[in-house]
């Protein structure tokens, strides 16, 4: 007990004597890249808002002169004032140097009565914690009082002794000292000091009172300053500062003069003072009121800054890192038992087990070779049922080609996925599962099994596995092949590593990461190769499907369309057909769902609604939130014709250089959710549009001719039908959903 008070003793005293108040430092750009903006003063960093001049500061709030003619090193002044400042933090920190208030009789016996004030627009206030109000003398008392925002404020201490002797070194506690605390949203302080009895009883070692506003750090009293700080002029102050008098949502509004527009960056506002300030998103730092301030912090490059365990590899991503334990250790590779060593195979149990594993093999190889004649049978019987001879057919009538699709065997893809094993499982949907798998060329693919087979439609499952595997395009999950040996067919596809656009769009750390450049892109990669499934592939394929979870994305962030499950081709010389009605809540077109006519008009619809997720960060249906907000298309459009679009924008998007772009892609958005089909765009009108938002063009897509015949045909007419919603649709969240057997129910153009 004694040890650590004594401890305790020393460490505070030693933290007390140094009075090193610090000064902050950057190692990344903190002026305007303008090469006339200075971002130094002597020593000291002059960040963004502050400038030396109108070019470099936000607003004359922030201009500050750098006076290099009267000073070396040169000092800096907040605006042409005298008021000096030393130190500014980005963290909204500002350190001056305010003059000392005086009553004195000098040696000569003159008497001086000086009074201080300092003073600034109320955008700078007096740092209530850093800061206290100090009173040194023997005979002493002294006010401080300032402005705050409808009311004033005085306070002040008395400082007395009759010795020397009974002044305490570092203690301000009212023998020689006075200290005593600023409040909270003071703009203005005024100092004043006075003596009781003209120092009448303590003339002989005490003929002075001082009275300032100091950072408490700063200043460490010794009985010495009774006199010493005659030669002292000022002495260091912190004011905190921030951007205007409106609060961050007052200051979203008008986007041309809200400061926390840059990428990354966010608004909050300070706990002392008026205004609102914006600092780096987490994973993130720089100057955060410069349009391109915030960069990404590779915490894997110094220890202190992640959390992988010491074996972990750590990975760097925008925003965020990831810890991977290596082969062979489990576990989250976070923090200290992040990782543990898999315990080292017994090689006594190994022997032993080999043993007997011997005498079983045996046994079983008898059993196998029997069992391997039936199940080489049932395989066979299962490839026929699955239409295995349609498809080869099919095959063998076209040219070889690399992209043909590959049929499988069940072996094959079997060891892939470690006999389907639970650990393989990247999804499951009310439409199957997924598994990843390894093929034995290394190359990784993702695994569907379906759930259900109808025997009936054998015939369109195979015509659909054919043209799938034939769309090549960078933005669709290629179809590798299938397999027909095992009782449900399974789908072979091309692996994405980087889950779907809804896992980024709803899981915090990636959204921020995905900023809104990326999301214009991957927006407009989706319109591109839905506008190409509706028009320019060969036979006409309307998704049906269009949502986030149905949009992978890979590495490069490049958006990856998939599960054509619902898809269907449209046949051309068909104008009739009847179908029902599938597809996910809150991404139904209201005009299908009521008619049960499909059109490519449907698809825009649901693609109107994948827009509003990009940009409002919000899921299309989510059940917990208040009736008018449930479903994400129907909130959009009143909180449109309510003018309050910002409200809803996702914050991690938020910028100045995109409330443009933004503005444009919900006025599209909008068009897309026309209750009318026939009203909303087609989809290569808003692809057209899209492309040229990120060539920065203007043209728009109403100015390009609607419809030209051809596509009016494509859309077809549907008479009759059941309501009916695929189940587990509305919770599925797999990218590689249901390509399923259940889902095609049209004949197609099978006569060629
Ligand atoms: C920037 O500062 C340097 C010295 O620190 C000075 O010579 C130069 O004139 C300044 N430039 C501007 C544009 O103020
Ligand atoms: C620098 O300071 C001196 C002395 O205060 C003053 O006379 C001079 O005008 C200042 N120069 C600038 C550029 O502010
Ligand atoms: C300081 O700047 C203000 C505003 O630019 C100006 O009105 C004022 O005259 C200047 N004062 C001095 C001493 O230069
Ligand atoms: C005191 O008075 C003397 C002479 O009258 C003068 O030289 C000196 O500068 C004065 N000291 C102060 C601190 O005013
Ligand atoms: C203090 O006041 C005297 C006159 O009362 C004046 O000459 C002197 O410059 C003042 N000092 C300060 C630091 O304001
Ligand atoms: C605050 O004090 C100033 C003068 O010191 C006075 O003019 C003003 O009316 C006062 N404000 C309030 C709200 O009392
Ligand atoms: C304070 O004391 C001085 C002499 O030390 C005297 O000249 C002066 O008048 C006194 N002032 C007051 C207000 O008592
Ligand atoms: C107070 O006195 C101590 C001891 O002489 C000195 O080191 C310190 O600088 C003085 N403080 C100020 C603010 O002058
Ligand atoms: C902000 O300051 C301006 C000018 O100083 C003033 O007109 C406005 O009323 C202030 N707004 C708020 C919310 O304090
Ligand atoms: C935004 O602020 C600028 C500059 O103060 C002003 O010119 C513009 O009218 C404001 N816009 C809105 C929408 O308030
Ligand atoms: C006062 O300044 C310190 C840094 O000197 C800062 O940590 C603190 O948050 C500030 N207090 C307020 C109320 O802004
Ligand atoms: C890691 O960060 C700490 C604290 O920020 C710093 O003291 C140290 O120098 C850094 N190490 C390296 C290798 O950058």
């Amino acid at each position: 007990m004694i040890q650590t008070l004594i401890i305790f003793m020393l460490a505070s005293s030693f933290s007390s004597t140094t009075l090193v108040s610090s000064s902050s430092h950057y190692n990344f750009p903190i002026a305007k890249p303008n090469p006339n903006c200075n971002n130094t003063c002597g020593s000291i960093q002059i960040p963004f808002p502050f400038g030396t001049t109108e070019e470099c500061y936000l607003t004359k709030q922030f201009w500050v002169t750098c006076n290099l003619t009267a000073f070396n090193p040169p000092k800096l002044f907040w605006w042409n004032t005298t008021i000096e400042i030393t130190d500014i933090s980005l963290d909204g920190q500002m350190k001056l140097m305010n003059t000392i208030a005086r009553n004195c009789y000098d040696d000569n016996e003159s008497y001086i009565n000086n009074r201080t004030r300092i003073t600034f627009t109320k955008y700078f206030t007096v740092n209530n914690t850093a800061n206290k109000f100090t009173i040194v003398g023997c005979d002493s008392y002294g006010f401080v009082s300032g402005f705050r925002v409808g009311r004033n404020f005085t306070t002040g201490c008395t400082a007395m002794c009759s010795s020397l002797d009974d002044l305490a070194e570092g203690e301000c506690t009212g023998a020689g000292c006075c200290q005593t605390t600023v409040p909270e949203d003071v703009w203005q302080v005024r100092v004043s000091v006075r003596s009781y009895n003209n120092y009448t009883y303590v003339s002989n070692f005490s003929k002075c009172s001082y009275g300032f506003v100091v950072e408490e750090s700063a200043f460490r009293f010794s009985k010495d300053n009774l006199t010493n700080l005659s030669q002292v002029q000022k002495l260091p102050m912190v004011v905190d500062w921030a951007i205007g008098n409106s609060t961050c949502d007052e200051a979203k509004r008008n986007t041309t003069t809200y400061a926390c527009g840059g990428a990354n960056s966010r608004c909050h506002k300070p706990t002392n003072g008026y205004g609102y300030r914006c600092h780096c998103q987490q994973g993130f730092e720089g100057n955060p009121y410069l349009s391109q301030g915030c960069t990404d912090v590779d915490e894997c490059s110094n220890e202190t800054l992640h959390n992988c365990n010491k074996h972990a590899l750590c990975t760097n991503e925008i925003g965020y890192y990831t810890c991977a334990c290596p082969k062979n250790y489990d576990g989250d590779g976070m923090g200290d038992d992040g990782c543990k060593e898999k315990p080292p195979k017994d090689t006594k149990m190994i022997g032993i087990a080999s043993g007997i594993i011997c005498l079983l093999v045996l046994g079983i190889i008898l059993y196998l070779i029997l069992k391997r004649r039936s199940q080489n049978k049932m395989k066979h019987k299962f490839f026929l049922q699955n239409g295995g001879h349609m498809l080869r057919e099919k095959l063998a009538t076209r040219e070889a080609s690399p992209d043909m699709v590959t049929i499988f065997s069940s072996s094959e893809l079997q060891k892939a996925t470690n006999n389907f094993h639970n650990s393989m499982i990247l999804g499951r949907g009310g439409f199957g599962t997924v598994y990843k798998g390894m093929l034995a060329d290394r190359r990784t693919v993702a695994i569907k099994r379906s759930i259900r087979v109808d025997p009936t439609q054998i015939e369109q499952f195979i015509n659909e596995v054919v043209v799938l595997s034939q769309i090549n395009h960078r933005n669709v999950v290629k179809l590798l092949g299938c397999c027909l040996e095992t009782d449900v067919p399974l789908l072979v596809y091309e692996f994405i590593n980087n889950g779907t656009l809804s896992s980024h769009l709803y899981n915090e750390a990636k959204a921020r990461a995905l900023d809104w450049n990326t999301r214009l892109k991957i927006a407009t990669e989706t319109a591109g190769v839905l506008s190409y499934l509706h028009s320019s592939a060969s036979t006409p394929i309307i998704h049906r499907d269009v949502k986030s979870d149905n949009i992978l994305l890979d590495h490069t962030l490049t958006a990856k369309v998939s599960d054509f499950g619902a898809s269907r081709l449209v046949p051309v010389d068909l104008t009739q057909l009847s179908t029902m009605v599938q597809g996910t809540f809150g991404y139904l077109d209201p005009e299908y769902m009521q008619t049960n006519q499909l059109t490519e008009k449907s698809d825009v619809y649901s693609f109107g609604v994948v827009l509003l997720e990009l940009f409002t960060g919000r899921r299309a249906l989510s059940l917990d939130r208040p009736v008018e907000e449930k479903s994400l298309a129907n909130y959009f459009l009143s909180v449109l014709k309510q003018d309050l679009l910002f409200e809803i924008l996702d914050e991690n998007i938020v910028g100045l250089e995109n409330m443009e772009q933004i503005s444009a892609v919900s006025k599209l958005a909008k068009e897309c959710l026309n209750v009318r089909g026939e009203d909303r765009p087609s989809m290569k009108e808003v692809a057209m549009e899209l492309e040229g938002l990120i060539l920065g063009g203007k043209h728009s897509w109403a100015r390009i001719n609607v419809h030209d015949e051809e596509e009016m045909e494509s859309l077809i007419r549907i008479d009759d039908g059941v309501s009916h919603f695929g189940d587990g649709d509305m919770s599925s969240s797999l990218g590689y959903d249901s390509i399923s057997r259940d889902h095609i129910l049209l004949p197609m153009n099978g006569g060629r």
